[in-house]
């Protein structure tokens, strides 16, 4: 039988060599997101299509032509979920969130799923960091949540990004806006992509966003959202800068930036880099003003950000950023004979318990099999037990970088071990500190 090893287009394996990466990058958003006061939501891969429909909005590319969606068994619509703001917001208005107090400030790490043409840094299956803020009206929580991406990019010691920053108004101001859209496109009607005449009529702005070469040099000489804001749209725009400008966050005003999704309001902004190519945004978002609205629920003015995975280790690598390692392997029990394998899986476990990452042969390897893989574990203690060791009570640690061995009394083992490792861990820190002794 043929062996299925190819996955799917545009679909990644982490591999154990790497996923090292991933953790640290992710673990550490988390942690700096808490710091802002963000707590972890988790939310289901697939929902109702219907939310996507009505919050990301069914003119946009993402529902247009992107959706994994599929009938399940009960004759429900189904859509993997195409980014995590839909669904977070789905789960604050279901739970009844918005009477607690507010903000409600959550996090997520989610898989998101967009049929795209897969090429460097766009997948059909990608990776979000996410954060929203849910019922915060005021510019400083604009400001709050791009001084946290700011940070974030800052701990990973990413450097070569560009903060780009919109207002795209409120509806109030775009009504004047989408009539000078329209009139503008009615004058390039003919050069227009199918999509985008349908978009026309429903909603001028998408075109503004559209993959098209015809489209974008059209849409480039369009009127700009930020000439047609009305005062309130204005003043807030101009209290976000005046914050950012306190908090010392370098952005430029980009005033094409409209965003790919349909729920945006007011602020928007992506960060952007131009070493991974075509897909340089690593980092986008913005206000959403209306849409808990628009899912039925109550007014909630609501903003967040999400940030690529992919796309930001692509950047990480291609400025050379160094990664903690992984703890490696601090004790390598070799053992020989059935009662050595019994006790070394006693050490083991006691030792794994107490945090320390010990390995054991599990393969039936010779002793010569296991000190090979032992090096190539890196493992920074080994110990060899066998049925001599065993008789006389007495064994022998070996440091694997000074070759210095220890007789040990096999019931004092374990405290010795932990005891010489902690030492030796102690005067590692003070070496890397540039500490006396
Ligand atoms: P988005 O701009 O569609 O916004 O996606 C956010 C980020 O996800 C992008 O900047 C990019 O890094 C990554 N991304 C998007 N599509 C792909 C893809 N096909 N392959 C790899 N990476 C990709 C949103 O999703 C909004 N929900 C962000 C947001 C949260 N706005 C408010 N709150």
């Amino acid at each position: 039988m043929a062996l299925i090893t190819k996955a799917i287009k545009g679909t990644q394996d982490v591999l154990p060599a790497v996923s090292h990466k991933n953790q640290y990058v992710e673990e550490t958003m988390l942690r700096v997101a808490q710091r802002y006061g963000f707590r972890e939501i988790r939310t289901p891969v697939f929902e109702h299509t219907e939310l996507f429909q009505r919050g990301v909005g069914d003119t946009t590319d993402v529902v247009q032509k992107e959706m994994y969606t599929f009938e399940d068994k009960g004759g429900r619509s189904i859509t993997l979920r195409p980014e995590g703001t839909a669904g977070a917001m789905r789960a604050f208005l279901e739970h009844g969130l918005f009477n607690e107090a507010l903000p409600q400030k959550v996090s997520y790490l989610t898989s998101c799923y967009r049929y795209e043409k897969p090429q460097a840094g766009r997948l059909r299956e990608f990776h979000q960091f996410g954060v929203e803020c849910l019922g915060a009206s005021e510019p400083a929580a604009d400001a709050e949540l791009i001084g946290l991406a700011q940070t974030i990019f800052e701990t990973l010691g990413v450097e070569d990004l560009s903060l780009e920053i919109n207002s795209i108004g409120c509806p109030e101001c775009r009504k004047e806006y989408h009539a000078a859209l329209k009139a503008y496109f009615e004058s390039h009607r003919e050069e227009l992509c199918p999509t985008c005449l349908e978009r026309l009529d429903k909603n001028p702005m998408r075109i503004l966003d559209c993959k098209s070469p015809v489209c974008g040099r059209i849409a480039a000489q369009a009127p700009v959202v930020l000439d047609y804001l009305c005062d309130d749209c204005r003043t807030h725009f101009d209290r976000v800068k005046a914050m950012l400008d306190s908090m010392n966050v370098p952005y430029a005003v980009n005033p094409r930036i409209v965003r790919g999704l349909d729920y945006y309001t007011r602020t928007v902004f992506e960060f952007v880099s131009d070493s991974i190519g075509a897909q340089g945004t690593v980092c986008g978002g913005g206000r959403y003003d209306g849409l808990a609205e628009e899912l039925g629920g109550p007014h909630v003015p609501s903003l967040g950000f999400a940030l690529g995975i992919e796309r930001l280790l692509l950047v990480m690598h291609s400025q050379g950023i160094e990664f903690p390692q992984p703890d490696p392997c601090m004790l390598y029990i070799a053992a020989m004979g059935e009662r050595a394998a019994c006790e070394a899986a006693s050490i083991a476990q006691s030792l794994r318990a107490s945090d320390f990452p010990v390995e054991i042969d599990t393969c039936g390897r010779s002793l010569k099999a296991q000190m090979k893989y032992a090096g190539k574990l890196g493992a920074q203690y080994t110990v060899v037990l066998g049925d001599n060791e065993l008789d006389a009570g007495v064994y022998t640690l070996k440091n694997m970088q000074t070759g210095e061995e220890m007789q040990i009394a096999a019931d004092e083992f374990i405290e010795t071990f932990v005891e010489t490792a902690i030492l030796a861990m102690e005067a590692d820190l003070k070496e890397m500190f540039g500490l006396e002794e």
